[in-house]
């Protein structure tokens, strides 16, 4: 996909109306309005019209959401999670999928690091940072410096001499705050990883250590102990960086467009689970979320269909459906999910979908 032209948009300045807000997080306009007196919780007011209106920026939404944590009114994991965003075909909303579920957990409560495994970098691009430009020729175009990419998964990880060792606070990036969806990026020398990995003692296992020691805080580099969920986003092929991701998972999130060579893709990603449970004695859990469905389509239904038979209670009963918001939202600079243009039909849809999928991993 062209993120050429991605716009930039400061979050700082995105100010959602109360109703808006309330649905990003699941509770009534009044529920919101309760956490106003919380301490170090600065709710502003705007003029809409003649009266000022309260307003709220995502940062203050997902504040709301760690308070509501705090509180015990949300839903918690029994363990931290580890899920890959994958399906062996281009263009079936991986990213989208990824990046709008990063937000949808944050919204939920939990502290999500979204994990860039695709040195196109489009969930980077996605959140608003530059893959490719330096942080100067970002500052000529107007755009802050913080949005260029100082390193990625590789600088953490650094198991090859191609990759300078950087720690993860010095490469994170928290597009909402500290407590949205945390961000590792990735850039173009990503692509090095591949190598890297190639040249290591247990190819397959590298993600999966990093994970385990960064959660025990082993690691003087990249402590991941606080974080609930670890999410992948994967390039659509079946590289050994992709296969590390999946290895590390406890769940594979995929997206799939109702034609026969999604389906195809997914019949592989079957086959290829069962060499992973042989393998690694490893076999994480898969939720396949039917994508970009256009509805009265007998033969998207047909696909269905084949799918559910294939992954007998895998599938969403949610669906996400084909519409013009999720190129709109790009246009914004904002996932769909932080987007006020968006309907019942994208965004709604879609909480529905992740609510599902929310609900699984809290069963995990
Ligand atoms: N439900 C939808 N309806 C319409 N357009 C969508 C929908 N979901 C995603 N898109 C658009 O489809 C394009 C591809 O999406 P995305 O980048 O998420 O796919 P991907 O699987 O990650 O691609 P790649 O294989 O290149 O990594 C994007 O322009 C995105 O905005
Ligand atoms: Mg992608």
């Amino acid at each position: 996909m062209d993120f050429d032209t991605l716009p930039y948009a400061d979050f700082d300045q995105i100010f959602y109306a109360p109703q808006f807000a309330a649905d990003c997080l699941g509770i009534t306009t009044k529920a919101l309005r309760s956490f106003e007196d919380e301490p170090g919780m600065e709710v502003r007011r705007m003029n809409r019209g003649s009266v000022p209106a309260r307003v709220y920026t995502p940062a203050d939404l997902f504040k709301i959401a760690s308070i509501r944590r705090s509180k015990g009114l949300t839903k918690t994991l029994q363990r931290p999670l580890t899920i890959s965003t994958f399906v062996q075909k281009g263009g079936t909303a991986k990213t989208t999928t990824s990046v709008n579920l990063a937000m949808y957990l944050g919204f939920m409560g939990l502290k999500v690091l979204l994990i860039d495994n695709d040195p196109q970098g489009d969930a980077t691009s996605m959140l608003g940072y530059d893959p490719d430009l330096t942080p100067e020729e970002l500052v000529d175009l107007g755009i802050p410096a913080d949005r260029a990419v100082n390193g990625s998964l590789g600088n953490i990880i650094a198991t090859s001499s191609l990759f300078a060792p950087k720690g993860l606070a010095d490469v994170i990036k928290k597009p909402f705050g500290e407590y949205g969806p945390h961000l590792l990026p990735a850039e173009g020398l990503l692509e090095d990883m591949e190598v890297a990995i190639n040249a290591s003692a247990n190819q397959d296992f590298r993600y999966a250590l990093f994970i385990s020691k960064g959660r025990k805080r082993e690691l003087p580099q990249a402590d991941l102990s606080g974080y609930d969920v670890i999410l992948f986003d994967n390039a659509p092929s079946g590289s050994l960086m992709t296969r590390n991701s999946m290895v590390a998972s406890d769940m594979i999130l995929c997206p799939i467009r109702m034609d026969k060579f999604s389906c195809r893709a997914l019949a592989r990603l079957g086959n290829k689970l069962q060499s992973f449970a042989e393998e690694y004695q490893r076999s994480p859990d898969v939720a396949a979320i039917p994508t970009m469905f256009i509805k009265n389509r007998p033969r998207a239904m047909a696909h269905l269909a084949a799918l559910s038979q294939m992954f007998p209670g895998k599938v969403t009963e949610g669906k996400l459906y084909f519409s013009e918001d999720y190129s709109k939202a790009l246009e914004s600079g904002l996932p769909v999910l932080g987007w006020k243009g968006a309907s019942e039909n994208s965004a709604g849809a879609m909480r529905s979908v992740f609510g599902e999928i929310l609900e699984r991993l809290v069963q995990m």
